[in-house]
C-alpha cells in the first residue's frame, strides 16, 4: 500500500454532538479549527449546533452547523448531504454525541436501555457508515469516537450499567472497523476519557462535586475539556497515520490499563 499520509489542506471534520456549549466536542471543533480543518457541528440541538458554527467561524475557517439526530438514518444522511454539498471533503469523523444515564440496573426498562444504545451506539454506527464512502473513495481518513473509562472500569463514575456497556461497544466497534480500513488508509481510534468537567453528568459540576470525584484520581482532579480535544485533535492529525485500533485513556491515572 503506498505511504500516503498527507492530509488535504482543504478538509473537513465533522462532529457530532460538538453543540453543547460546555461540551468536549465544542472545544474540540475549536481546536480542529485552529489545526486547519473546516468544522462541521450535528447536534440534535439545531439551533446549539449553529451557534457553535458560528462562533467556530469567527475564527476564519469554514463552517457548518446542522441539526441532526445521530439515532436516525435519515436525519444522519440529510445532514451529511448537506455538509458535503457546502464544505470541502470530509477526511475527518468525531463521534461525540451520546447521553449518560444513571438508572441502576435493576430499574432499567427497555425504552431506557434501547434510547443509550440508539444514541450511544446506532448513532456511531450510521454517522461512521454514512461518512466513510467518501473517505474510502479518497484512500485517506481518521475516525476518532468516544468511549469512556466507565466501559474499562464497570461504571463507578455517574452513568451505570447501560451506559458503560454502550461505551465498551464503541472499543469492540473501534477495533474491528480499524481492521476493515486499514487497507484504505484510513485509522479508528477511540479515547476513554475519566471524569470530565462538562455538564452531562446531571449539570454543571459544582466544586464540592469535582472534589468528591476527584479522589482516587493521580493528579488529584477531574479533566477538562480542552485536555480532551488536545488528544482527540492529535488522534485527528497527520502524526498519528500508525495509530489505529487504539483506545488512548486520559484519565488521571483513575483507571491504569
Ligand atoms: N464528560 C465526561 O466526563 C465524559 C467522560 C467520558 C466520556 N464522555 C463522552 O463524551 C461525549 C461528549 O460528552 P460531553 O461530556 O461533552 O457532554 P454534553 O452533554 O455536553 O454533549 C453531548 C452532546 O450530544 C448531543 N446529543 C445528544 N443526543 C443526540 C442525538 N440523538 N443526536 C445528535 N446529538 C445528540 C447533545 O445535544 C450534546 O450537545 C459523550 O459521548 C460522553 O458520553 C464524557
Amino acid at each position: 500500500m503506498a505511504d500516503n499520509r498527507k492530509l488535504p489542506a482543504e478538509r473537513t471534520a465533522v462532529l457530532t454532538g460538538a453543540g453543547s456549549p460546555r461540551g468536549i466536542g465544542r472545544a474540540t471543533a475549536g481546536r480542529l479549527a485552529r489545526e486547519g480543518w473546516a468544522v462541521a457541528i450535528l447536534d440534535i440541538d439545531g439551533d446549539a449546533a449553529k451557534a457553535a458554527a458560528e462562533e467556530i467561524g469567527a475564527q476564519g475557517v469554514k463552517t457548518i452547523g446542522v441539526a441532526a439526530d445521530v439515532s436516525d438514518r435519515e436525519s444522519v444522511n440529510a445532514a451529511i448531504q448537506e455538509v458535503e454539498s457546502a464544505m470541502p471533503p470530509i477526511f475527518g469523523l468525531v463521534n461525540l454525541a451520546g447521553i449518560s444515564s444513571p438508572t441502576e440496573f435493576m430499574a432499567e426498562t427497555v425504552e431506557g436501555w434501547d434510547r443509550v444504545f440508539a444514541i450511544n451506539m446506532r448513532g456511531t454506527f450510521l454517522v461512521t457508515q454514512r461518512v466513510l464512502t467518501g473517505m474510502i473513495e479518497r484512500k485517506m481518513g481518521r475516525i476518532v469516537s468516544i468511549s469512556s473509562i466507565s466501559a474499562q472500569r464497570g461504571g463507578g463514575t455517574y452513568s451505570k450499567v447501560a451506559y458503560s456497556a454502550s461505551k465498551a461497544g464503541i472499543l469492540g466497534f473501534t477495533r474491528a472497523l480499524a481492521r476493515e480500513m486499514g487497507p484504505h488508509n484510513i485509522t479508528v481510534n477511540a479515547v476513554a476519557p475519566g471524569p470530565i468537567d462538562t455538564d452531562i453528568m446531571g449539570g454543571t459540576l459544582t466544586e464540592e462535586r469535582k472534589a468528591q470525584m476527584s479522589e482516587g484520581i493521580m493528579v488529584g482532579r477531574v479533566g477538562s475539556r480542552e485536555e480532551v480535544a488536545a488528544l482527540i485533535s492529535f488522534l485527528m492529525g497527520e502524526d498519528a497515520g500508525f495509530i489505529t485500533a487504539a483506545t488512548v485513556d486520559i484519565n488521571g491515572g483513575l483507571q491504569v490499563s
